[in-house]
Order: C-alpha cells, then sequence, then structure tokens
C-alpha cells in the first residue's frame, strides 16, 4: 500500500533548515547569508530574476555543491560537512528533477528508473513491481522499453519524475522541471508535484512559470479549505538574498 507521509501542518516540524548560508564562486557571492526553514509536508515555490542564486541553492540542498559557509541540517543531519562517502545516503531520501531531464540515452525508459533502486541494492521483483507503478503514475508506462532520445521533451520529464520518485523520497528538489516544456507538458508535471505533496512529500520548486505556480497555489491551499492552514510559501531569491513573499 501507498505509504502515507500527511502529517498534521499544526506542528510545524522542520526537515531543511539553513543557518548563515553563504555561496561564493570565486568573487561572486551567489548566496548571501540565507537563513531558512523549510517545514514537512510544504510546497515551496522559489522565484526570482536569472542568476539570482535558486539553482545555487536547490544544489547546496541535493548536495551537487558546498556551502562556502554556514551549516544545512536535512532531516536532523548536517549536510553542509558530511563525508564524501556518507553523501548517496542522504541523497537517496532526495527525488531531483532537473530542466533538462538528464535522462541515460543509452538506456531504455525502464532501466533509467531502476537504476535508483538497483544502486541502493532492492531486490529486483521489488524493483519491477515500484518501476511500473510509478511509470503508471506519470502516465509514461506504454513507453517503457524506449530508449530518451526518441521521446518528446514532455514525455522524458515524465520518466525523469518518475526516477525522482521510484525511490519514496520525502523531499522533492525540482529546478526549472517545466522550463523546456509546452503549458500541457508543464502542467502535467506540476499537477504530479502537487500529487505528490498530498501525499505529504515536501515540495521545493525553483521556477518562471507564475501562471502555473499560481494555479498550483490554488490547488495547493485548496485541499483542505475549512483547516485555514496555508501550506504553499513563495520564496523569493534576488542577489543570494531570500525574502518570503506572498
Ligand atoms: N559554477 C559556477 N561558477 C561560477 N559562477 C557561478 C556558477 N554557478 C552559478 N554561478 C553564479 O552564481 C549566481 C547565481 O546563479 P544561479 O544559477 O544560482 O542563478 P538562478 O537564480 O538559478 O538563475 P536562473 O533563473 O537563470 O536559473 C550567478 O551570478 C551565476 O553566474
Ligand atoms: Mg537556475
Amino acid at each position: 500500500m501507498e505509504k502515507d507521509r500527511s502529517i498534521n501542518m499544526m506542528q510545524e516540524h522542520p526537515v531543511i533548515r539553513c543557518f548563515n548560508i553563504s555561496k561564493w564562486y570565486d568573487n561572486i557571492c551567489a548566496l548571501n547569508n540565507i537563513n531558512l526553514d523549510i517545514n514537512a509536508g510544504e510546497f515551496i515555490f522559489f522565484t526570482g530574476p536569472s542568476g539570482a542564486g535558486k539553482s545555487t541553492l536547490l544544489k547546496l540542498l541535493y548536495l551537487d555543491e558546498r556551502a562556502s559557509q554556514g551549516e544545512i541540517v536535512m532531516n536532523g543531519m548536517n549536510i553542509a560537512r558530511i563525508p564524501r562517502d556518507r553523501m548517496p545516503y542522504v541523497r537517496r531520501t532526495l527525488g531531483v528533477v532537473f530542466q533538462d531531464f538528464k535522462l541515460i540515452p543509452t538506456r531504455t525508459v525502464y532501466d533509467n528508473v531502476a537504476l535508483v533502486l538497483e544502486a541502493a541494492g532492492v531486490k529486483k521483483n521489488i524493483i519491477r513491481q515500484r518501476v511500473l507503478k510509478v511509470l503508471r503514475i506519470t502516465g509514461i508506462v506504454r513507453k517503457i522499453n524506449a530508449f530518451p532520445p526518441s521521446l518528446s521533451g514532455g514525455e522524458q520529464q515524465r520518466v525523469a519524475f518518475a526516477r525522482a520518485v521510484v525511490g519514496e523520497p520525502s523531499i522533492i528538489i525540482a529546478d526549472e522541471p517545466t522550463g523546456s516544456l509546452d503549458y500541457d507538458s508543464a502542467r502535467v508535471i506540476f499537477n504530479l508535484l502537487l500529487d505528490y505533496n498530498r501525499k505529504g512529500v515536501t515540495i521545493l520548486v525553483a521556477s518562471h512559470n507564475l501562471h502555473l505556480i499560481n494555479e498550483t497555489c490554488k490547488a495547493v491551499n485548496g485541499k483542505n479549505p475549512t483547516d485555514g492552514i496555508i501550506r504553499e510559501r513563495h520564496l523569493r531569491i534576488v542577489n543570494g538574498v531570500v525574502t518570503e513573499s506572498g
């Protein structure tokens, strides 16, 4: 049965805490002293101009880059200082979706998704069940034996999304996941993010698509219209500084 990670948002429970995070690339300050708590089950939208630091912040969270200064505590672990050999364990708790999909062109759709579970040592028959399940959820199971270059952008992003969620992450990080998609394909991806958020997964998405952000926000808050709990948050990043907005 599907694990239900729904939680009572009245009890704030930070799954990510950033303390005085800064990131420099040589003499460029990409992030400037960020302090931020993200609670379990929140749907966070990062917006802001190009070059503002959105991708940099997300990269620190999915361990693609190291902070120059400060601490990041994720699920109780200080990931800013974590040894390299521990990184794969942290990454497995995250589902990451990229604008350019990052699929392996020489492996089938099935293999691209299954690789995540193979790396985690999951048994073959369980892998098959779980891969089929996420390919059905993302609506791409009919392309199971196709190779990524033969798929449209929207189809490739569905596969990338399936790969991100097959490990049942508690946090999904998506950096411009719809940046290279047409409107309908982009909407499919936002709806999938919404579905996973409804299961209790924390979502962090950087996007320039304000129309889809607005539509998704209405849907996020429409879940429990009577409980008065706002689960969606807008964080605007400008010149490496994060502010709450909207
Ligand atoms: N690997 C790198 N080397 C040098 N500078 C970098 C590197 N990555 C990012 N930067 C710089 O850090 C700053 C923040 O970049 P970042 O990619 O985080 O912006 P962004 O908000 O994601 O922009 P966009 O909306 O265009 O994706 C920019 O000034 C960028 O040029
Ligand atoms: Mg970016």
